[in-house]
């Protein structure tokens, strides 16, 4: 589905007399992303992006409502303006903000490698290019990949598989469709939860997330750096970093 997820049921903003309406402003998430964003059977959207949107949101005086898309697809919605943000784990890399400005950083990840448990291969094999990895299309993991193991030629092309979400990376992986997955950290430890699947090792990458905005939008740009720094320097800061297991 790709209708905006309504999460203000139950909420009675603007109900009271004399309200003045709030900009409302929609943002791009993959929803099927935890801890950051995802969206439960009740089609609830959960997480610690999904959290700190709304904090800032209250913060900076806007609505937001969540719509969930297509991870590889995320940056041409923004820029085609179906969109107005991507809160959703994206990292902030010189490509991107080519095409698009992004917030102050509010996180650093690293990529993790998993494996089967059966499997013997362990992190060094996976850099030598004995692996079939299995990368979500359009990341930073999938880009790793291509940039050192495919350009180097330690792998040729076939040795990459590409998928249009994670949890599909997962399923191929536990039934040894491939040998590795490659993904942010975080997100890893939360996709393999309860699976015959282990993360053996992670490349330091030192990434960090920022909110993505378009370009001529330096307004929203301006009151999500200021709701952002905010939220960082409040408690409620840590009590979400604890809550999504992010420290
Ligand atoms: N941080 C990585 C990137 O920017 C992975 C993000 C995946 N995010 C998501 N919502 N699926 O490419």
């Amino acid at each position: 589905g790709s209708q905006p997820v309504d999460n203000t049921a139950g909420e009675t903003a603007g109900s009271e007399q004399g309200a003045v309406e709030k900009t409302t402003y929609i943002i791009g998430i993959d929803g099927e992303y935890p801890p950051y964003a995802s969206i439960d059977k009740e089609g609830k959207v959960t997480g610690f992006d999904v959290e700190s949107a709304k904090w800032v949101a209250e913060n900076q005086g806007f609505e937001v409502e969540f719509q969930p898309l297509a991870w590889d697809g995320i940056i041409p919605a923004l820029l085609a303006g179906k969109i107005d943000m991507v809160y959703s784990g994206m990292t902030i890399t010189p490509d991107r903000l080519e095409k698009v400005n992004f917030t102050t950083p509010y996180l650093k990840v690293d990529q993790g490698v998993a494996f089967h448990n059966d499997s013997d291969l362990t992190l060094d094999d996976f850099k030598a290019g004995k692996a079939v990895v299995g990368a979500q299309r359009g990341t930073t993991g999938s880009i790793w990949v291509e940039k050192n193991l495919i350009e180097t030629e330690l792998i040729t092309e076939d040795q990459l598989k590409y998928y249009d979400n994670f949890p599909s990376v997962i399923t191929d992986l536990q039934n040894k469709r491939i040998d590795a997955a490659i993904y942010d950290v975080p997100s890893l430890a939360a996709a393999i939860e309860e699976k015959p699947i282990e993360i053996r090792g992670q490349i330091d990458t030192g990434e960090v997330y920022g909110v993505a905005i378009r370009k001529d939008d330096t307004e929203l740009l301006e009151k999500m750096n200021d709701g952002i720094n905010n939220l960082m320097d409040d408690p409620a800061w840590q009590v979400l970093l604890e809550k999504y297991s992010l420290v």
